[in-house]
């Protein structure tokens, strides 16, 4: 039995699905079961908070191995030493924990510093682990959806960097194989897309293939900011995201593209494009 926590979001929602499609018994952990009343009738939800330890109990009963995903704010360290904890104590064999970029790197900013504590506190129980830590999802143009829909424009900022937009499909992929097949265990994976695109290039592509011309402009982090958490996502996360965009550090690290996928899956990585074409729907 696979435990996939944050199994709503965008990568975990695919862990599930990956799995369910793989024929691995999965229980798709949650603090509201009717978000994942769709992903299929092959997968059991349990419901709990990775706030409040003694849910996690219930739901780790008999399960080998997790899929660790919480949403990258300042409760992260907390959530992932509970869910440590837990595991550790109802024997789990391996976590696979959603890290991300700058956890590698060690610059300093607040949601590198959540998710590093997260890796600290299940290394510290002695689990076996795999870390993920990717760049930028291409979902997060999901939050451009509602302009474009009404305005033909994306406001957002830092258009002139270029980042390798990671397919959320490509990291639930990486974190399959690394739940279900051996050698995985003791490594931190970088994970980009096929290829680096500032924001411009992708409202090009996204403006083909809804076959309308679609404009940038700049807004500061702020506006986006406050945009987003309109838009129901935590400001303090989106906020730091963004700010880590516009930041000298992290120009090289955001652009790299990357060979994990090929390694691992032995294919590359889904274009921005695809992933366009494939959600093209969020935004007529
Ligand atoms: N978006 C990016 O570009 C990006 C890049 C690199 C790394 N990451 C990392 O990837 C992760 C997911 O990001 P996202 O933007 O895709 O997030 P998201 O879609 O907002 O998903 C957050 C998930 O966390 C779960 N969660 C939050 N608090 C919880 C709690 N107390 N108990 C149980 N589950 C809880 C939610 O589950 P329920 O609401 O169903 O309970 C939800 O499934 C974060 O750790 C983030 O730092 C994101």
């Amino acid at each position: 039995m696979i435990l996939v926590t944050g199994a709503t979001s965008n990568v975990g929602r695919e862990v599930v699905g990956q799995l369910a499609a793989a024929g691995r018994e999965v229980r798709a952990f949650t603090r509201d079961p009717d978000r994942v009343a769709d992903i299929g009738p092959s997968v059991k939800t349990v419901t709990g908070d990775l706030a409040q330890p003694e849910t996690l109990r219930a739901a780790l009963a008999g399960v080998e191995r997790v899929f660790a995903l919480s949403g990258g704010g300042p409760e992260q360290p907390l959530h992932d030493a509970n869910l440590a904890q837990a595991a550790a104590e109802a024997g789990v064999r391996h976590v696979v924990k959603m890290s991300v970029i700058g956890a590698e790197y060690g610059f300093g900013d607040l949601m590198s510093t959540w998710h590093l504590a997260g890796e600290r506190a299940i290394r510290q129980v002695g689990l076996p682990w795999t870390f993920l830590r990717p760049g930028e999802f291409m979902s997060n143009a999901r939050l451009w959806a509602a302009t474009v829909k009404s305005q033909g424009v994306v406001y957002w900022p830092h258009g002139h960097v270029k980042v390798a937009v990671i397919d959320p499909r490509d990291i639930a992929a990486l974190a399959v194989a690394a739940l279900t097949s051996p050698g995985h265990e003791g490594k931190a994976y970088r994970i980009s897309g096929p290829e680096a695109l500032t924001v411009g290039e992708r409202v090009g592509t996204l403006g083909a293939a809804l076959g309308r011309a679609l404009r940038h402009v700049e807004i500061p982090v702020s506006a986006a900011r406050d945009a987003a958490a309109r838009a129901g996502r935590q400001p303090l996360v989106v906020e730091t995201a963004l700010t880590n965009m516009g930041s000298d550090d992290y120009r090289v690290p955001y652009a790299q593209v990357l060979p994990v996928s090929r390694d691992v899956l032995g294919r590359e990585p889904r274009t921005f494009a695809e992933w366009a074409a494939d959600h093209i729907g969020l935004f007529r």
